[in-house]
């Protein structure tokens, strides 16, 4: 009687466990995605080719696209807007694609150069989301699905903008 009730409750409690830890991982996830949404919304971005709403090209999933760039990032620009070939993002360099239905701003997918960071893939975080911040992919994929093709060639480090407008 005695061992049924040291057994059920040591069952018991590995089930709280368990549940706690799953939700603080759900919670890490959930702060992981909303500190890139407020980094997006934040100011200080400056637009690829003066705001000029691009048209996808092929092996491009995203459709019609407006980019910009983070201070950090632009700093790593040359005097056309470009990264010169061979040149890397640096640490808090943030990439923000505004992807268009139409000419209806519908989804942010992002890129953060951040290596140390615990959702990094291949030095980059990656996130896609809502403009009500609904998480449509969220950083903790670690850019599975992203990066095989954006390491497709030509890139420079990993992004693909350059090479096609
Ligand atoms: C099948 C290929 C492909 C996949 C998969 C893909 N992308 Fe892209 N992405 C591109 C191409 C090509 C561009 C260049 C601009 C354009 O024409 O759309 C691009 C551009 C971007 C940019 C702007 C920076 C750059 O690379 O020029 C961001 C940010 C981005 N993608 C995020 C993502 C995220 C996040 C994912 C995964 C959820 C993803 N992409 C998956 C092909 C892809």
């Amino acid at each position: 009687m005695k061992a049924k009730k040291i057994i059920h409750a040591v069952f018991m409690i590995s089930v709280f466990a368990l549940i706690v830890s799953s939700c603080k991982k759900d919670k890490a996830e959930e702060d992981a995605n909303q500190a890139l949404i407020d980094e997006v919304n934040s100011s200080g971005y400056t637009y690829y080719q003066q705001e000029t709403l691009l048209s996808g090209v092929s092996p491009s999933p995203h459709g019609s696209f407006k980019l910009r760039f983070n201070n950090v990032a632009k700093a790593a620009l040359d005097s056309t807007g470009e990264l010169p070939v061979g040149n890397s993002f640096p640490t808090g360099s943030i990439i923000v694609k505004e992807l268009f239905v139409g000419t209806t701003l519908d989804q942010f997918a992002v890129m953060k150069k951040d290596a140390s960071n615990a959702n990094a893939g291949s030095g980059w975080v990656w996130a896609e989301f809502k403009p009500d911040g609904t998480v449509t992919y969220s950083a903790a994929n670690k850019g599975s699905g992203c990066i095989g093709c954006h390491s497709g060639t030509p890139n420079r480090d990993l992004t693909r903008t350059f090479d096609l407008h």
